[in-house]
């Protein structure tokens, strides 16, 4: 019975630290979407409009986009570099230029998950200043 015992709450321990670490995840999420949102509204709206949908043919959607989800360090190169040449948005081709929004690190990373996590998009993590810091070295060299 001891045993029983002793497991059950060992295991009642393991749910409530995997429950507190989901909602500091979500938490952590929900501040750097609205900080995104903002950044959003400010740059990205003027192009992809208030809700990601874009304008066939001309500027490709965000929302529920093959392409954006597809590949999280190509989304980071983009928001860094801009983004010109031939790209297949779901099964449109796109051929325009977007110049690079000149954005910090922290910038990309809260839009990107407002972006991933809006309009039906469902990103798999957080993305962190770190990631786009990473990928912005890399591409340095
Ligand atoms: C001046 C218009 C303009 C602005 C402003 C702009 N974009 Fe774009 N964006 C484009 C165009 C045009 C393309 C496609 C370029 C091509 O054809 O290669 C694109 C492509 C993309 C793509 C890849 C394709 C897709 O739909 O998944 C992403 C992601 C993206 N933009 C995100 C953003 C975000 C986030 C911002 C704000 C920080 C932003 N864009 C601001 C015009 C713009």
């Amino acid at each position: 019975m001891k045993k029983v015992y002793i497991l059950f709450a060992a295991l009642a321990a393991a749910t409530v630290s995997l429950s507190f670490a989901s909602s500091d995840q979500d938490a952590a999420l929900k501040k750097s979407m609205e900080a995104g949102k903002g950044v959003y509204n400010g740059i990205c709206m003027a192009c992809h409009l208030n809700e990601g949908q874009g304008i066939a043919n001309v500027f490709p959607p965000l929302a529920k986009s093959d392409y954006l989800m597809e590949d999280l360090d190509r989304s980071i190169k983009i928001l860094i570099n801009g983004q010109q040449g031939e790209i297949t948005v779901n099964g449109k081709k796109y051929n325009g230029a977007m110049p690079a929004p000149g954005l910090d690190d922290k910038d990309i990373a809260d839009v990107l998950n407002y972006i991933r996590n809006s309009w039906g998009n469902k990103g798999d993590k957080i993305v962190t200043e770190a990631q786009v810091a990473k990928v912005r070295a890399a591409a340095k060299k």
